[in-house]
């Protein structure tokens, strides 16, 4: 099934290394940073789950849950759990999904059999408190991701809903953004009192926090 950003993020029911889930309940009102990886005891994996893990504290900042999934056991990504911790210096709370059969995968379209037919590549799908899917991002099984980026693009979908506004090229918190050429000039004085500087008529950067 291939998945767009506006879709519902569909619902599923599911062994994790906490517990069996639903997956829209065990969401909440929180957004949820769900990501697979192609499998238990492996290198690139066990960073990224390890980096996950030691950013718990910045995720959660940011009302948002981390799953993983790889198509693994419940046992096997137990035992790996202790060597994400050991190796990286961590102790990982979070759920990660085992999907075995592939079932999760197949319906997220993180198996692409160029790749494997049994394995994940790495897919992230960021989803907001409404379980629409606001990203997706698809890595090949040997790069590792860069989770400055994941939590950028958070707070970029954050403020953007809270603010109005699109974010630049290399965007960081803290730095001027966009309005979108759909917020003329009047809704725009109302919008950002502060004033912007207009590059272009459809170019305008403001400050927006
Ligand atoms: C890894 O996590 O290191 C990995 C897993 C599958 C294929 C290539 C790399």
């Amino acid at each position: 099934m291939s998945l767009h950003i506006g879709d519902i993020a569909p619902n599923f029911s599911i062994e994790t290394t906490q517990g069996h889930i639903d997956f829209h309940n065990w969401a909440g009102d929180s957004w949820v940073f769900f990501f697979s990886h192609p499998a238990d005891f492996t290198p690139v994996c066990t960073t990224e789950m390890g980096r996950t893990s030691q950013l718990v504290e910045e995720f959660r900042n940011r009302k948002t849950k981390p799953l993983g999934l790889s198509t693994d056991s419940v046992a096997e990504h137990l035992k790996w759990i202790a060597d994400v911790n050991d190796t990286q210096n961590t102790d990982l709370q979070f759920p990660i999904v085992a999907d075995p059969d592939c079932k999760i995968a197949k319906l997220y379209d993180m198996i692409h059999p160029s790749e494997s037919d049994t394995a994940a590549v790495r897919s992230v799908f960021i989803i907001d408190p409404d379980k629409k899917i606001r990203l997706t991002m698809t890595y090949p099984m040997s790069v590792g991701r860069n989770f400055d980026e994941m939590l950028r693009v958070i707070d970029a979908l954050q403020l953007g809903d809270k603010r109005h506004i699109a974010t630049p090229a290399d965007w960081l918190p803290g730095g001027k953004v966009i309005i979108p050429p759909s917020i003329n000039n009047d809704e725009a004085k109302k919008l950002f009192p502060e004033g912007w500087d207009e590059l272009r008529p459809y170019l305008r950067l403001t400050q927006a926090s």
